[in-house]
């Protein structure tokens, strides 16, 4: 594992599918391997590719399980994964669930601090204090968001660099901006997106627009910084944008991380785009005459199929490949601090 990419780093342009020769009314088109790019702009209508987050996990999982015995069959240690949950909030509760049911599926030592609402940041700090002192553990997280009386900068610069898993930690963040990820933790949702865009696009985006849609420290910025590194030419854009859908529409890579639920729309965006849905909302849709809770996107999936090349759904999409980046960013950290990476 040379680096963050791993093993799932397939390198290869398109899948194998041949560049097409667009026609002339697709402008910009060109460069990007999807087709054909009439839909609702032409004649000719496309759906998008779906790209299948979950699939990619499950093979990714697959590896980690893999190097993970390995590294216990060869070196005698255990990735260890240390998540911390503060109060009940019943979102938290679920992704902190599923973080602890895959870290234990990867054979990893997995423990839960669940921990009262009420807790002082000083108390906090000493849990968080022991766990970077305890060998056992590789990585630790902080599950956000955090009741109001904690300051959330405080305790995510409290863990050690070299367990921040999240990415969150300035050491880390600082790496990433300077394009030194050989040792740094990369935030999990922005790794597994880049993942999915090169196993569509290759791993050099060169001649590629790029446009994230939303600034947070979390996605939208260490998002951009990947997308450079890669060599897309990027715009970051957020709340006071002027004219994003115009803006969005000149991009061969879409990001959209805003939770603004189906913002993006067909005619947002350029033919046979990569569209990548960070979004995560829960919205009230009529669904067979009645109404009924589901979880949509930041982009419309059935609008943009028409015209992108691949999209990802909600749910199904950067979800699951966030989870994995955890358990990739646990096991890295465990390599690293055995000698064996870096
Ligand atoms: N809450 C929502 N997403 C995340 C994440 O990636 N890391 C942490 N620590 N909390 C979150």
């Amino acid at each position: 594992m040379a680096d963050y990419r791993g093993e799932c780093h397939c390198g290869a342009r398109s899948n194998g599918r041949p560049l097409r020769v667009s026609p002339s009314s697709n402008m910009g088109a060109e460069a990007l391997p999807y087709g054909p790019f009439f839909s609702t702009h032409g004649s000719i209508s496309m759906s998008a590719k779906r790209i299948d987050g979950k699939a990619k996990a499950e093979q990714l999982a697959e590896s980690i399980t893999e190097q993970t015995a390995a590294l216990l069959a060869d070196h005698g240690i255990k990735p260890g994964l240390a998540v911390v949950i503060i109060g009940e909030d019943p979102a938290s509760q679920v992704y902190v669930r599923n973080k602890k049911r895959r870290a234990e599926a990867c054979g990893f030592h997995s423990v839960q601090h669940t921990i009262a609402k009420d807790t002082s940041q000083e108390d906090v700090l000493k849990l968080i204090d022991e766990l970077n002192s305890d060998d056992a553990i590789h990585g630790i997280l902080v599950q956000l968001p955090l009741p109001d009386h904690l300051d959330e900068q405080t305790i995510t610069q409290a863990i050690s660099p070299s367990k921040d898993v999240d990415g969150f930690h300035f050491v880390n963040i600082g790496k990433l901006t300077a394009g030194h990820t050989a040792d740094a933790f990369v935030p999990c949702t922005p790794a597994g997106c880049i993942l999915m865009i090169e196993d569509e696009l290759g791993s050099d985006f060169s001649s590629l627009n790029a446009v994230v849609i939303g600034r947070s420290n979390i996605v939208g910025k260490p998002m951009g910084a990947l997308l450079l590194q890669r060599n897309a030419t990027v715009t970051m854009t957020h709340s006071r944008t002027k004219d994003l859908p115009g803006v969005v529409r000149n991009a061969d890579i879409v990001i959209a991380a805003v939770g603004r639920p189906d913002m993006v729309k067909a005619d947002w965006v350029k033919p046979g785009a990569v569209v990548i849905d960070v979004g995560i909302n829960r919205v009230e849709k009529e669904i067979d005459g009645e109404m009924k809770s589901k979880l949509t996107g930041d982009v419309d999936y059935d609008d943009v199929c028409t015209v992108a090349g691949a999209v990802t759904p909600v749910p199904g999409g950067v979800g699951p490949m966030t989870i994995t980046m955890l358990m990739f960013n646990t096991l890295r950290s465990a390599r690293l601090s055995a000698g064996l990476e870096g």
